[in-house]
């Protein structure tokens, strides 16, 4: 069973039951909720943070961000080293974002985004395996770039 780690600011807190009920009904996913339940006013990069964490630590599969747009969720949680972090626009995103980036979190838009599509993404994502072959090398280099700038101490 996928465990998937879902965490979102307040403009989520319209959709976030419905992705939650989708993931854990339709797709047979358990499911760690991070927060917020909350449509008052809160920070994205927090609930960024907690996501990418739970990945990292192997407590999650994978992890589901939503913010506004999708975008500023991914900023943050990309900034933790070993997160591959996609927002998904469409289906066909959802699934090269597996099948090439190994993505490891999905993002997606709650103001930006019908909630069909952000189902239609997540399952699409989960219907695909990574491809390894040249795209592990290309992963590696990602891995790489992050390794440089740990050893340099930000003296680039
Ligand atoms: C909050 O208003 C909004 O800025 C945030 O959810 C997100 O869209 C940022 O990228």
């Amino acid at each position: 069973m996928c465990i998937i780690a879902v965490g979102n600011d307040h403009t989520a807190f319209p959709i976030r039951k419905e992705i939650i009920g989708f993931l854990e009904n339709e797709l047979s996913c358990q499911v760690i909720d991070m927060g917020t339940d909350s449509e008052d006013s809160t920070d994205y990069p927090i609930y960024a943070r907690k996501v990418g964490l739970e990945v990292l630590k192997g407590k999650a599969d994978m992890g589901v961000l939503i913010c506004g747009t999708g975008v500023g969720v991914s900023m943050a949680a990309n900034k933790i080293q070993g997160v591959r972090c996609a927002v998904c626009y469409s289906v066909e995103v959802a699934r090269m974002a597996r099948r090439h980036n190994n993505a490891n979190i999905l993002a997606f838009g709650a103001r930006t985004q019908k909630v069909e599509l952000i189902k239609q993404c997540l399952r699409a994502f989960l219907e695909e395996t990574f491809e390894k072959g040249r795209h592990e090398r290309r992963i590696n280099l990602i891995r790489q770039i992050e390794q440089e700038q740990e050893e340099s101490d930000g003296g680039y």
